[in-house]
């Protein structure tokens, strides 16, 4: 990768002359089946511009998960960028969002005293979850059948896609826009990238340009960007397994989930797992483990060895909590808050 980025072309993408950039953005239209795509700085600025080419003039609302990062973790960028209202909806099954809860949530018509929803924004995958895609289908075709554009917060669409076995384009054809990350678990330095229409990139590029997203030099990011989606992407499914196999190992201490793992996370769950979290960090830096909050994060260049170090950190903190005096509370606080580290309001 640091080789690509080293050898990268130098055109100008304000411009659109830098080679390496435009053939990354078609291999993505290629592989999205969109017809065109960008290159985004980060997966928060494909998010709110994703969002943003659908929007007018308020008043409108964007609904999506409570937990959604769009919304919850984008400092308020729906908000401040497309004046956007949110119905921020708590899924009924507290995992995933189904049809039954668009419906439930979702504003139509023209009361006055309401903000329309103009855009539903779908997480894939959402605390590593994966949505079945018959439900993805049933929301697209709702919103659709009701003017509702579809957004995909995709930052890990390639984690669903290696998990599920459905391409990119399998999940792509139910959206309006589709925002992926390449950055996170495909191993990027930077960026993200946005698919959409012809006309949707042609908005976004405005938009882009805008927020001070102009890269003039962009082969030195799109360069990397290739590179992981050529040699790392495939390694993904490998990555699945060991998070899988970490859950196994985990039950056996007790040890379990906030909500189903079938990608890369593992969400602790502290209180049925009997897990004071103030102590497991402490013991995580005992093991040279870098853990900040319950969210457990496997990428490609984990270790096997960084993997039991982690679980021996979490034996040692099942221990300890066990005889801990009634009411201890831990100097080591996490520090998640929000879609970082509850993923299940009941955990
Ligand atoms: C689901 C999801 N969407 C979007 C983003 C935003 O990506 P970035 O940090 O590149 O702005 C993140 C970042 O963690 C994310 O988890």
């Amino acid at each position: 990768m640091l080789e690509a980025m080293a050898n990268a072309t130098m055109g100008d993408d304000v411009y659109e002359e830098d080679s390496t950039t435009t053939e990354f953005q078609r291999e993505i239209a290629r592989l999205t089946g969109m017809e065109d795509a960008i290159f985004m700085l980060s997966g928060t600025m494909g998010n709110q511009i994703g969002v943003r080419v659908h929007l007018n003039q308020p008043p409108h609302s964007v609904l999506c998960d409570y937990r959604a990062h769009v919304y919850a973790e984008e400092g308020s960028g729906l908000a401040v960028l497309s004046q956007a209202m949110v119905t921020p909806v708590h899924p009924a099954n507290g995992i995933y969002l189904t049809l039954k809860d668009v419906k439930k949530w979702v504003i139509l018509g023209d009361d006055i005293h309401t903000a329309p929803t103009k855009v539903i924004s779908l997480e894939l995958t959402i605390g590593g979850v994966l949505t079945p895609m018959e439900e993805i289908q049933k929301i697209s075709e709702f919103a659709h059948a009701n003017d509702i554009k579809v957004h995909c917060d995709g930052a890990r669409l390639w984690n669903a896609s290696a998990a599920s076995g459905y391409s990119l384009a399998d999940y792509c054809k139910y959206f309006d826009t589709v925002s992926m990350c390449v950055s996170k678990g495909l191993g990027a330095p930077i960026g993200g990238v946005l698919a959409s229409t012809k006309s949707n990139i042609k908005q976004a590029r405005w938009l882009r340009k805008q927020q001070g997203g102009g890269i003039r030099q962009a082969g030195v990011l799109t360069s990397a960007a290739m590179v992981a989606l050529k040699e790392v992407w495939p390694t993904m499914k490998q990555t699945h397994e060991k998070a899988k196999k970490l859950e196994t190992d985990l039950a056996a201490l007790g040890v379990v989930p906030q909500i189903p793992v079938d990608t890369n996370f593992f969400f602790i769950d502290a209180g049925r797992s009997k897990i004071e979290m103030g102590v497991l960090l402490e013991q995580c830096k005992k093991f040279d483990v870098k853990l900040m909050d319950e969210r457990i994060a496997l990428h490609h260049q984990i270790s096997d060895e960084a993997i039991e170090n982690l679980k021996a950190a979490i034996a040692e903190a099942v221990k300890i909590t066990k005889d801990l005096p009634p009411g201890y509370v831990s100097k080591v606080q996490p520090a998640g808050y929000g879609g970082t580290s509850k993923m299940n309001e009941y955990s």
